[in-house]
């Protein structure tokens, strides 16, 4: 009778934990990926004056924050697009849906782990998936030949394929070659390519490229307020459309925004525009958070691969994507033969929060998960950030999961 759609495993994990919390245990929370960071003082300024700012917007969003927007990704990544091409939502998650219930049949490829959201976005656009599978071997990374193994499964004309870098969970990036021989399948093939860019600001060496700057023709790049500024609660996202939309594609968008959110909040509208004023200013807050997190992930990945534990170090964004295979058999001894497993048995002898792989698109029997290393505060002065003092419950956690792993494999 009703459509099947469990709650968002990210979001579920954020309860268990709160509910251990009200029980007074202790939990490291490496589960829910949050910005520990505030926006800067000039965007929180301006939304704390937009208070008054009770009326609606246009669905599209107000034309000067999206004339902002596109100055704003010319200087960041050199892209190329009009302010009529863009779409200002409540959170870009809404816009990757909308653009999936634009069409009413297609086909969505999806790559082996992807964010939790797209699957099941997919299938509630009555959509068919194909997987685009991947290795840990192959740093998670899409290729060419898989996509192009994968149209055998085709049922629809239209293909959609969902890319998101640097990843979540895998905290990883693409190279330029790489970015471009996709960008030549999916020419060949015709795909609408959605680029989730939630993270490209959060590239560790402020170097992230564009898909769209290598498939001009059909990629629509989302991003938006939620990670690089610290702001997921206040609900912002951005869509950049390509030069060429047709118009009924981006009117029947338009129109399903309407249909649904209306528009993005006004006052956040009004903060966004300090946001996305000036690039250059901003790119001094973005360095100084993303020379901590390239500390905090690489601190994680040295210890954990210390305790046999497979990590690939992160190259933007949040995120690590740790592989206990390797003790995979002297984890069944315990009863642990899923994810789901390990991550519950982890977070009941030891209160740390991890979400299984199974979350992002594996089977029960792949013994990984994501770990968001952002339970920390933001530092008072990030200039002299020291990981010690600075991120004590990352590193109880990391010692944790070590300590964990270690003693359960160990005697055996
Ligand atoms: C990969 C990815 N895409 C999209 C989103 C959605 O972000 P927003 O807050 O803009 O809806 C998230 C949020 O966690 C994400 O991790």
């Amino acid at each position: 009778m009703y459509r099947q759609v469990e709650e968002s495993q990210t979001l579920l994990i954020n309860t268990q934990s709160k509910n251990l919390v009200d029980q007074n245990k202790r939990v490291i929370k490496f589960g829910f990926g949050q910005s520990p960071f505030m926006p800067p003082k000039p965007v929180l300024e301006a939304l704390k004056n937009a208070v008054d700012h009770k009326e609606y917007s246009s669905v599209q969003g107000d034309i000067k924050l999206r004339q902002c927007i596109a100055r704003f990704h010319k200087v960041h990544n050199g892209l190329h697009v009009t302010p009529e091409n863009i779409l200002i939502a409540p959170g870009s998650k809404i816009l990757i849906y909308n653009i999936l219930m634009t069409f009413e049949n297609a086909d969505v490829f999806i790559p082996t782990p992807a964010w939790v959201s797209y699957a099941p976005q997919a299938k509630l656009a009555g959509h068919n998936i194909i997987k685009l599978e991947t290795s840990y071997e192959e740093r998670w990374r899409v290729h060419p030949t898989t996509i192009n193994n994968a149209v055998k499964d085709k049922q629809h004309e239209v293909s959609i394929m969902i890319l998101n870098y640097p990843g979540n969970p895998d905290g990883l990036t693409y190279t330029e070659d790489e970015l471009k021989n996709i960008a030549q399948v999916a020419k060949i093939l015709n795909m609408l390519v959605i680029s989730d860019e939630i993270y490209g600001l959060l590239n560790h060496t402020g170097s992230h490229l564009s898909f769209a700057n290598y498939y001009l023709e059909k990629t629509i790049t989302t991003t938006g307020l939620s990670k690089w500024c610290g702001a997921g609660g206040w609900r912002f996202g951005v869509a950049l459309l390509y030069d060429s939309i047709e118009p009924e594609f981006k009117q029947t968008l338009i129109g399903i925004g309407s249909e649904t959110y209306s528009c993005a909040p006004t006052p956040v509208q009004v903060a966004a525009k300090a946001a996305y004023k000036n690039y250059n200013e901003m790119k001094v807050f973005i360095d100084q958070q993303t020379q901590i997190l390239k500390q905090i992930g690489n601190f994680c990945v040295e210890r954990l691969s210390l305790s046999g534990i497979q990590v690939h170090p992160p190259e933007g964004g949040f995120y690590i994507f740790p592989d206990f295979s390797l003790y995979k058999e002297k984890l069944e001894y315990y009863g642990i033969r899923t994810s789901t497993e390990l991550c519950e048995q982890l977070l009941n002898d030891t209160g740390v929060a991890i979400l299984p792989a199974s979350a992002f698109g594996f089977e029960e029997e792949y013994l990984a998960a994501r770990l968001a290393y952002v339970d920390f505060q933001e530092p008072v002065n990030s200039a002299v950030f020291d990981l010690s003092t600075d991120c004590p419950n990352v590193i109880e956690g990391i010692e944790k999961i070590c300590n964990w792993i270690i003693a359960k494999t160990q005697s055996l």
